[in-house]
C-alpha cells in the first residue's frame, strides 16, 4: 500500500492517499520534522469522519472545515476527500504544510487549501460572524488549553468543535497543580481516571464557553492509551443547566459518586473523601448524535472497531459518570474477576442499571452501589 519517494511514502488512509515522511511508519514516536504524522491516530482520524459526517447531515449552512494544527494535513485530506466539503488547513510549520498541498494534488482535490500561521491568527481571521467554520478542529502536541478560547470563537452556532489532548500525565493527576492551572480543575487517580480526565477537559471547555457566553454540549468522545478526543456542539446561548461538579471517590471501600458541592465523608464507610473536579458531570454522549455515527459507519472505509465502540457507547448513554473494573471489584473480595457479560448480567437481574464501557474493556457502568456490587459479585 506504500509507494517510495526517497524519504517520503504515499500511504493510503480510509480512501484518501497521504504523503508522510517514511520515519513517522518505521519509528516507534513519530519525528516532528520535516513533519509530524501519527499512523497510530488513525483510527482517531477514523472517527472523526464518520462524526463530521453524522454532524453534517443534519447541518444548515456553509460546510467549512477548519483544522488550526494541522501536521501534514492527515484529517483534512480525509474531510476534503471523504466528505468532500471546503477544508482549510493551519500549521506553523511550512514543511508539513507543502507535503499537505502535494497531498491534496495525489487526490485531485479543488476543495483543499493551506494557511501558515499561529492557531490563535488563523482562527482569529474566521471569527467574524459568517465566516465561522461548521466543524473546528484542535489536535495540538499535549494540552489543547490554551486554543480553547480561539476555537469556540471560530466555529458557528450550531457548529461542531473537536478537541484532542496528549497531556494524559497531567490529566491523570501526575502534576495536580499543572492541570488545575490548565484545566481549572483537580484530577484524582483511580481505576477511571480516563473518564475523569476527559470530563475534566470537558469542564474546561464549559468554562471558556461560560466565559463567551456559549454553550457546549458533548456528542461524542472517545479515548486510547495515547490521547483523548471529544466532540462538543457550540451553541450561542449561555449554558443553564448544572453540569459542572465533582466526583466524589472514596480510597476505604471504593465508593463514587458525582456532586455538584463537596461531600466531607463517605456515607458508607465514613472515611475521607478525594474530589475530581470541578469537572463536566453530565451527559458525555448524545444518543441520536451517536446513532447517527452508526447510519453513516457504512459509507465509509474505516476500522472494524469504530461499529463496536459506537455500540458500547449507545449502551452507555444514561448511565452515571463514572464507571467500576472487574479487577478493582476481584480484588476488593480477593476472588478472581468475573467476566463482564456475567457481572452485568447479575445486576441486570437484580433491577440494577449496568453497561459496559467505552472506556475500558474491562469496565461496567451501574446504579448499583459498592457495597451491594460486591455481594453480588463474591458468588
Ligand atoms: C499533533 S500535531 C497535529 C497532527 C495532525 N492533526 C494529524 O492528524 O496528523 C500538532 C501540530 O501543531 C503545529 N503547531 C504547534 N504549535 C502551533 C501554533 N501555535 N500554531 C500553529 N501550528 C502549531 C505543529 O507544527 C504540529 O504540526
Ligand atoms: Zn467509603
Amino acid at each position: 500500500m506504500c509507494s517510495q519517494l526517497n524519504d517520503l511514502v504515499i500511504i493510503t488512509e480510509g480512501t484518501t492517499k497521504i504523503l508522510v515522511p517514511r520515519d513517522s511508519i518505521k519509528n516507534k514516536v513519530p519525528p516532528k520534522n520535516p513533519a509530524f504524522f501519527n499512523p497510530r491516530a488513525k483510527l482517531s482520524r477514523d472517527l472523526s469522519i464518520v462524526a463530521y459526517s453524522a454532524f453534517l447531515e443534519n447541518f444548515e449552512g456553509p460546510k467549512v472545515f477548519l483544522d488550526g494544527l494541522s501536521g501534514l494535513g492527515a484529517r483534512g485530506l480525509r474531510v476534503a476527500n471523504e466528505i468532500g466539503i471546503e477544508v482549510v488547513v493551519n500549521d506553523l510549520n511550512p514543511s508539513a504544510l507543502a507535503l499537505s498541498k502535494e497531498s491534496a494534488a495525489l487526490n485531485s482535490l479543488q476543495n483543499y487549501c493551506t494557511s501558515e500561521n499561529e492557531i490563535c491568527r488563523f482562527f482569529g481571521s474566521f471569527s467574524k460572524k459568517g465566516h465561522r467554520g461548521a466543524i473546528v478542529d484542535v489536535d495540538p502536541f499535549g494540552s489543547p488549553a490554551k486554543f480553547i478560547d480561539c476555537a469556540i470563537r471560530a466555529t458557528v452556532h450550531r457548529g461542531l468543535l473537536s478537541v484532542t489532548a496528549t497531556d494524559l500525565q497531567v490529566l491523570h493527576g501526575l502534576f495536580k497543580d499543572s492541570c488545575k492551572k490548565k484545566y481549572h480543575g483537580t484530577p484524582i487517580k483511580t481505576t477511571y481516571s480516563n473518564e475523569i480526565a476527559i470530563r475534566l477537559i470537558l469542564g474546561c471547555i464549559g468554562v471558556v464557553a461560560a466565559r463567551l457566553d456559549v454553550e457546549a454540549t458533548p456528542v461524542f468522545v472517545e479515548n486510547n492509551q495515547h490521547y483523548y478526543r471529544i466532540y462538543v456542539r457550540i451553541l450561542n446561548r449561555p449554558e443553564t443547566r448544572d453540569v459542572i461538579g465533582f466526583i466524589a471517590h472514596c480510597r476505604s471501600c471504593g465508593n463514587r459518586f458525582a456532586t455538584t458541592a463537596h461531600v466531607s465523608n463517605c456515607d458508607l464507610c465514613d472515611s475521607r473523601l478525594e474530589h475530581a473536579g470541578p469537572l463536566w458531570i453530565g451527559k458525555l454522549f448524545e444518543k441520536e448524535f451517536v446513532e447517527r455515527m452508526q447510519a453513516h459507519l457504512p459509507g465509509f472505509s474505516v476500522d472494524r472497531k469504530c461499529a463496536k465502540i459506537l455500540e458500547k457507547c449507545i449502551a452507555e448513554v444514561n448511565m452515571p459518570p463514572y464507571y467500576y473494573t472487574l479487577d478493582e471489584i476481584a480484588e476488593m473480595n480477593k476472588s478472581s474477576p468475573s467476566s463482564l457479560e456475567r457481572t452485568i448480567g447479575k445486576l441486570q437481574e437484580n433491577g440494577f442499571l449496568s453497561s459496559p464501557t467505552s472506556f475500558n474493556p474491562t469496565g461496567f457502568r451501574t446504579d448499583c452501589r459498592i457495597g451491594r456490587i460486591r455481594e453480588l459479585l463474591s458468588g
